[in-house]
């Protein structure tokens, strides 16, 4: 055997090497093996070419050529290898999380300084034994003014302007979106009409003792307006109902609402049509911010007769008041808000204050 016969093989091994290295990716390195170790690639060439040999030539030359082969399949190896493990890493470096990064959290929720302030109503009048009613937002003429006694062409009708509904029941009413709360005074009571007919033939004077906080429409637009607001309607009835009790429950409920004893409370004349006497509520804080200021927060009265017997109700046995209170002018002042529109742009950074 000679020494240019082992340089030879030795050189292919070098070439099998550096041809196994140029390839990219593992169907370039499978054509690569093929041009040395395939059927008609270059070992097997060799093998071939040993026809001519000696028995002893056969037998160097066969073992030289198996240990190129072998060292040629190791490159190969090494190669998938290497190409296998630059894949993996390619892919780990495109699907790359940053574990360190900040979690995405859902912003913590809260509830509107309204919804707020109609629950601490709901809670407080509870507590006094005031049921909570619930009526519609589109409501039609006759419980929204007839029934209370404002008529149409009433002059009282143009103090609450509104939206019209295109569309009236089966009595021809015209449907609005309702100006305030006290449709629901009748509305509530002739629901209940059926409870006061049997405690009356049971000897008994019923009850009516209900709030009702709910959404109101108005064509009014300012910083004390909005064309949707919010009100509580409370109606109180009974055998002997008066307006000592609407002060004391008035003053007590301003009392809880508001966190404070230092307040007092004063009726100023006022006019509605199913009212008489009618009066405004004003309050005073006696310390704090607002100290000295009369405060308007309701409209009241005593609830008229004739109110009184739409309900289905024989006013003389039946008295008591009703008030109207505006719920976002009481959050105005427990929060200190002094502009109303900000409760309806829904601005993040305000409403986040109430949390
Ligand atoms: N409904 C009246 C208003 O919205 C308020 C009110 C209610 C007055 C009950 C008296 C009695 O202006």
């Amino acid at each position: 055997m000679t020494t240019t016969a082992t340089e030879d093989l030795q050189e292919l091994v070098r070439s099998a090497d550096s041809s196994f290295a140029r390839a990219r990716t593992p169907a370039e390195l499978e054509n690569a093996k093929a041009q040395f170790l395939g059927k008609s690639g270059r070992v097997t060439e060799l093998m071939k070419g040993m026809g001519a040999l000696s028995v002893d030539e056969k037998k160097t030359r066969g073992a030289a050529i198996n240990q190129a082969k072998q060292a040629i399949e190791a490159l190969l190896t090494d190669r998938r290898q290497a190409l296998a493990d630059a894949e993996l890493a390619r892919q780990l470096q495109a699907e790359a999380l940053d574990v360190t990064l900040p979690g995405r959290q859902r912003g913590m929720g809260a509830l509107h300084p309204i919804s707020l302030a109609w629950e601490r109503i709901e809670q407080i009048f509870g507590s006094m034994g005031f049921d909570v009613g619930d009526g519609p937002e589109i409501e039609n003429d006759w419980f929204n003014f007839t029934a209370l006694n404002n008529p149409p062409n009433h002059p009282a009708r143009s103090m609450q302007d509104t939206f019209y509904v295109d569309m009236s029941d089966e009595q021809g009413q015209p449907y609005c979106l309702r100006t305030h709360t006290s449709p629901m005074q009748i509305r509530y009571a002739t629901a209940h009409a059926r409870r006061h007919a049997a405690a009356l033939a049971a000897g008994q004077i019923p009850e009516v003792r209900v709030i009702v906080p709910g959404r109101t429409y108005r064509v009014d637009n300012d910083a004390t307006h909005s064309p949707m607001f919010h009100q509580v309607e409370g109606l109180w009835l009974g055998e002997n109902v008066s307006f000592k009790d609407l002060k004391v429950t008035y003053l007590n409920f301003c009392k809880a609402f508001f966190e404070t004893d230092d307040l007092i409370l004063r009726f100023r004349p006022s006019y509605f049509p199913f009212t008489e006497p009618s009066a405004e509520i004003d309050i005073q804080f006696q310390t704090g911010p607002l100290a000295g200021r009369w405060l308007e927060v309701s409209g009241s009265g005593q609830v008229h007769p004739q109110v009184v017997r739409n309900m289905g109700l024989d006013p003389e046995r039946f008295i008591g008041f009703a008030f109207g209170s505006g719920i976002d002018r009481l959050a105005m002042l427990r929060y200190g808000v002094n502009d109303l529109r900000l409760f309806f742009e829904g601005d993040i950074r305000f409403l986040s204050q109430f949390r």
